[in-house]
């Protein structure tokens, strides 16, 4: 029987071999071991999709635990702060806490056939809110010198209320130098739209860390490592075009190695072509996958923009995409900003913006009528800016 594909194309799905990112993952560790007042233990990772955010939760999560802290792992979707009221605290009070249910005879069962049943009293009501909560369990993990990793991902400024009253308490908590730590992860506009929200104070001061490519030399490991792990070989050529298709974007690693390995699953050794089919079969895949999602966030006139970068090879001139447009350059600069702020392009020297993400370029230019239709005509608005 072949041996099983080890890449993992799927979204907040941890990689056979994470790289590039042992100094950040020290770093937090390094923040649980310092005790209270510790940097790393507020941490925000963002970032474009696919460049490995969730993947890094999951790794604090795994430093919490190798430690013994008890870990909450969560997302900034609908009914938050319910779940961890009425789920995740009361479970893990329950989990530590020796006085935690007290058992008690039910005398319907001991009149039975001798079998004695028991109901569990809860010592922890559902009702006591969260600050109460937090530090019941806090108390009970000091004994043990472990705390609490609280992790929240896909942050978004939809769950305001809900993150607010989080933050509040985890910042008494730090206050209080309870052995508590925070890890988030968003989109860049996201997380930038929750800080500049007044109540979130705690997050502007968290350690903030913008996710980006990884090196090639580490994208060949990433490829490479897996494949030897799993019984099969790869050529020195094959792995360094494979490698140097994927621009250093984790996600792509995974679709590349994922798509290479598949080829001839029984052959021992992947070879050139194995990789060229492979990557020709990632490029397909990664419009639907990263690409389509990426732009639903944004307007239409953005689109027309990346669209008109398109045109190009290489960096665009913004005097170029202005002209493009039909419009000028102070209006084209404004819809530079919302892109730059999604960090779908950057600015490789002034005057200048190229794609951050590698195929946007090729996508763009195979899906250009469908994706500049709604934006026209494009004329500047009185506000300069269409509402996003
Ligand atoms: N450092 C890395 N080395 C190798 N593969 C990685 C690395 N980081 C992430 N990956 C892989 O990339 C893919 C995307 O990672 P992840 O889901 O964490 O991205 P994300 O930034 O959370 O994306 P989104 O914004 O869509 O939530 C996964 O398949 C993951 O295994
Ligand atoms: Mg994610």
């Amino acid at each position: 029987m072949a041996p099983r594909n080890p890449f993992t194309p799927s979204f907040g799905v941890s990689p056979p071999l994470l790289v590039g990112r042992a100094g950040l993952i020290e770093e937090f560790g390094e923040g649980l071991d310092d005790g209270p007042g510790a940097p790393g233990r507020a941490t925000l990772f963002t970032g474009p999709r696919g460049m490995g955010k969730t993947v890094m939760l999951n790794a604090t999560e795994h430093e919490a635990r190798r430690r013994g802290w008890l870990v909450i792992s969560e997302s900034a979707t609908k009914g938050l702060l319910d779940r961890m009221v009425t789920e995740h605290l009361p479970g893990l009070l329950r989990q530590v806490d020796p006085r935690t249910t007290g058992r008690r005879a039910t005398a319907a069962s001991v009149g039975g056939l001798g079998s004695v049943g028991w109901e569990h009293t809860d010592a922890h009501p559902v009702a006591s809110g969260l600050r109460n909560q937090i530090n019941r369990l806090t108390d009970l993990l000091t004994a043990n010198e472990t705390g609490l990793l609280i992790t929240v991902d896909e942050l978004h400024r939809g769950r305001l209320d809900d993150l607010t009253e989080i933050c509040s308490v985890i910042q008494h908590s730090f206050r209080e130098e309870r052995q508590v730590a925070f890890a988030g992860a968003g989109l860049p506009a996201a997380v930038r739209d929750l800080l500049n929200e007044d109540p979130l104070t705690f997050l502007i001061r968290a350690d903030r860390h913008v996710l980006g490519a990884v090196s090639l030399r580490d994208v060949a490991d990433a490829l490479r490592l897996p494949i030897e792990t799993s019984g099969r070989t790869i050529t020195n050529g094959a792995l360094a075009r494979a490698a140097s298709s994927t621009a250093g974007y984790p996600f792509l690693i995974q679709l590349v190695g994922y798509h290479l390995w598949r080829q001839h699953p029984s052959a021992v050794s992947i070879s050139r072509s194995d990789a060229d089919a492979g990557m020709a079969a990632a490029a397909r895949r990664i419009g639907s996958l990263v690409y389509e999602p990426a732009l639903k966030d944004t307007s239409a006139v953005d689109r027309s923009f990346l669209v008109a970068m398109a045109l190009d090879d290489g960096p665009s001139r913004m005097a170029d995409i202005a002209e493009r447009l039909g419009t000028d350059g102070n209006y084209a600069g404004q819809y530079r900003i919302r892109l730059l702020q999604h960090e779908l392009i950057h600015s490789p020297w002034r005057g200048f913006v190229d794609f951050s993400l590698p195929y946007l370029r090729e996508y763009l230019r195979d899906h250009a009528a469908s994706l500049v239709s709604a934006a026209l005509p494009l004329t500047p608005t009185p506000a300069g800016v269409e509402a996003p």
